[in-house]
């Protein structure tokens, strides 16, 4: 499975901080019935501190599973972390879990590779088990932009509506909600999560364009940016 390296997205970002992570699970809490022996699997679960909050917060018996391409040495204690590619670590794995996680990475696999992974995720759920899918909200997107990087963003969102018709095709009883927070950070830390290339938008691009990028976002913004994070979320169940 091909995919762009993505190593900023959660360090130190609005997305892994204490009222995201709290407000994100909140939303996960109260569309799944958990128990304490529930098994979770994270597919791209970056630096795990979402799952990892979530075994505390539950005092999950069983670590959940956290996989991603990139081990980072400050991820959260309190998952498993498997440093795998998502289908990969189908090929071995033996365990059914009740619920499965894919936040924010469906849009860096091919279309090819999303029906796999579907279908590995739907074979490798427990009777009731659910399957979690967030992305961009398509038709809501607030992420402040510089000309390019929205152009650029307009092109992959639009990318993402197809995945989510893709989606809807490959399980017609799919159920989607709504997740969304409100975000209010310094002009100065944004810039340097635009620095650090935060979003796969941004990996790309010129060393040139993205002092650009940061010029023009100092110009256009005031000091503090208030703007909501809108995720749609699709829910699959295994049959
Ligand atoms: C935008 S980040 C989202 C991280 C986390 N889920 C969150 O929402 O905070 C996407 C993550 O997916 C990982 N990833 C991309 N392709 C992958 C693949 N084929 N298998 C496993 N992880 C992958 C990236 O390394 C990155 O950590």
């Amino acid at each position: 499975m091909k995919s762009a390296v993505i190593k900023n997205w959660d360090n130190k970002t609005w997305l892994s901080s204490y009222n995201y992570i709290k407000s994100f699970n909140k939303f996960l809490s109260k569309n799944t019935k958990f128990r304490s022996n529930s098994k979770i699997l994270d597919i791209g679960c970056g630096r795990g501190k979402i799952i990892g909050d979530l075994s505390s917060q539950l005092n999950l018996k069983i670590k959940p599973i956290g996989i991603d391409l990139i081990n980072h040495i400050d991820k959260d204690k309190r998952i498993k972390f498997i440093k795998k590619d998502a289908l990969s670590f189908f090929m071995n794995n033996k365990q059914k879990f009740d619920l499965i996680l894919i936040k924010q990475t469906i849009h860096l696999l091919s279309l090819n590779s999303i029906k796999k992974l579907v279908n590995e995720c739907k074979k490798n759920l427990n009777t009731d088990g659910k399957i979690f899918i967030f992305t961009l909200d398509p038709f809501k997107n607030e992420i402040p932009s510089f000309e390019l990087m929205k152009k650029k963003l307009k092109r992959s969102l639009q990318r993402d509506k197809m995945i989510l018709k893709f989606l809807s095709q490959l399980d017609s009883s799919k159920n989607s909600k709504k997740f969304f927070y409100k975000v209010k950070i310094t002009k100065k830390k944004y810039l340097k999560m635009i620095q650090n290339r935060f979003i796969s938008t941004l990996l790309p691009m010129t060393k040139k364009q993205i002092s650009n990028g940061i010029k023009e976002i100092d110009l256009k913004f005031n000091k503090i940016l208030k703007f909501n994070d809108n995720l749609i979320c699709i829910i699959l169940k295994k049959n």
